[in-house]
């Protein structure tokens, strides 16, 4: 039970990158499982802020080796971008770099379907990322999609992505959007795959030889477990499950080898792009939470949606992936309000309920408790028994809500901002 499984548990962009990176110094293998660059997830160390799309969030630990898994959908473009990126800012995390042969790739023709088939959508847009997550996700399902693997035949590869091409024009075509020219992309593909190649490796077999040698291995989330594909909000979700299940099913690891499952929460609630959010506040409120916890897209700068938090759907979300402890970020971001709320039931059509509803969820309305605030500054916190009352009262109304207890509080954005809980506290 050497795993631990860290996801978010509302609607992304939870601070998981921050909580990977600072549970860093403690692992030895961090793997991403499913997603692609359609996650954002920030690491600041001292005055530094990296976002990291597709290597995993530990590997700022110079230790740490970084795996991405079989699930993760990879676009070989940014990921040479982003390795280009560190290495500019002194980070070298390339030669620790594994990417699994069964990954499967993001091509260009992904990211302009994704476009296009937003478009297409006219008002029920889903208001992806456009990095090609979906259209990847769809290639893979339907027994299309090219993986990683051909990356080390160059030959084979680049005739496979003229083939692949022509049906896809054919798509873009039936959408209205504009037809590829392989050659204005595939030259500077084959150079990022020559450079990629040893690095494509059997993350699978990696992994579970390391899990066997009692390996201290991280998978790294992405996105939130309201957004999965089969247990989110759908349509208004990602193509991928960012369950416990795809976290599993993305790294080959099995599940009796996971100890913690770790959620990370944020002390209240964002929600990028279309969907129902029940807690959402359109006025001032949200107005505030958006401005002090900086809540702007990490991948497309899109202003977040925001509210208080909602048990109710925290609860779900802890329930259906066996969640062990939650990690709470960003209750810094509501010191000054003078009151705080929790959603702790719904009504739904003027029933009120603790369950998480379905297809109904578009109509469920909060119900809410009000909590005291705090005034006093948490960022320096290190001591989770010196935390403010009134925090603590709120988290104990967390723990309850949701029957996970909260082990770790993130109070800023830095490394060393986290506090672990006592459970006496
Ligand atoms: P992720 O996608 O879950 O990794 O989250 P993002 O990186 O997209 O968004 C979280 C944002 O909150 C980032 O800007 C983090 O630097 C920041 N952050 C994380 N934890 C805290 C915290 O406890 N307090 C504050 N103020 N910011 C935090
Ligand atoms: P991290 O890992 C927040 C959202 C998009 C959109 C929906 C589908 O940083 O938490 P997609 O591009 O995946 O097809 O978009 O999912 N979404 C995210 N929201 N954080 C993320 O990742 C997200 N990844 C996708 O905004 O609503
Ligand atoms: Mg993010």
């Amino acid at each position: 039970m050497s795993v631990t499984a860290l996801l978010g548990l509302q609607w992304g962009d939870e601070g998981k990158g921050k909580m990977v990176d600072a549970l860093g110094s403690d692992l030895d293998i961090v793997v991403r499982a499913q997603g692609g660059a359609n996650a954002g997830h920030t690491v600041r160390v001292g005055e530094t802020t990296r976002v990291l799309h597709l290597i995993p969030s530990a590997m700022l630990n110079g230790h740490v080796l970084g795996v991405i898994g079989n699930g993760v959908v990879v676009d070989p473009l940014t990921l040479v971008r982003e390795l280009d990126a560190l290495a500019a800012s002194g980070v070298l995390v390339e030669d620790r770099l594994v990417l699994g042969e069964r990954a499967h790739l993001v091509l260009p023709w992904h990211q302009a379907l994704d476009e296009a088939m937003e478009i297409a959508r006219g008002a029920a847009a889903i208001g992806t990322t456009k990095r090609g997550i979906g259209p990847a996700y769809m290639d893979k399902a339907a027994r299309n999609g090219i993986p990683a693997a051909w990356l080390t035949r160059p030959k084979e590869f680049a005739q496979r992505v003229r083939e692949d091409l022509e049906q896809k024009n054919l798509m873009l075509r039936a959408l209205g959007a504009k037809a590829l020219d392989a050659d204005t992309f595939l030259p500077g593909l084959l150079a990022v795959a020559a450079r990629l190649a040893p690095r494509v490796a059997d993350s699978v077999g990696l992994l579970l030889d390391a899990e066997e040698q009692g390996k201290r291995i991280l998978i790294e989330g992405a996105q939130g477990a309201l957004l999965d594909l089969d247990l989110g909000s759908y349509p208004f979700v990602t193509s991928s499950n960012c369950h416990m299940g795809g976290l599993l099913a993305g790294s080959g690891l099995p599940p009796r080898s996971v100890g913690r499952v770790i959620a990370v929460a944020k002390a209240y609630c964002t929600r990028v792009g279309a969907g129902p959010f029940p807690t959402e506040d359109c006025g001032a409120v949200g107005e505030g939470l958006r401005r002090r916890g900086h809540e702007f897209g990490s991948t497309t700068g899109r202003p977040r949606r925001c509210g208080w938090f909602d048990i109710v759907a925290a609860r779900f979300a802890a329930r259906t992936n066996g969640v062990t402890e939650i990690a709470l970020t960003k209750a810094d971001v509501l010191t000054g309000e003078p009151v705080v709320k929790l959603c702790t039931a719904y009504e739904v059509d003027g029933v009120r309920t603790t369950d998480f509803p379905g297809a109904a969820l578009e109509r469920a309305k909060p119900v809410y408790e009000e909590f005291e605030g705090w005034s006093d500054d948490l960022t320096g916190h290190r001591d989770s028994d010196a935390l403010p009352q009134a925090l603590q009262v709120l988290i104990k109304r967390i723990e309850v809500g949701t029957g996970v207890p909260v082990t770790l509080v993130s109070t800023g954005p830095e490394r060393s901002q986290t506090v672990l809980r006592s459970r006496s506290a």
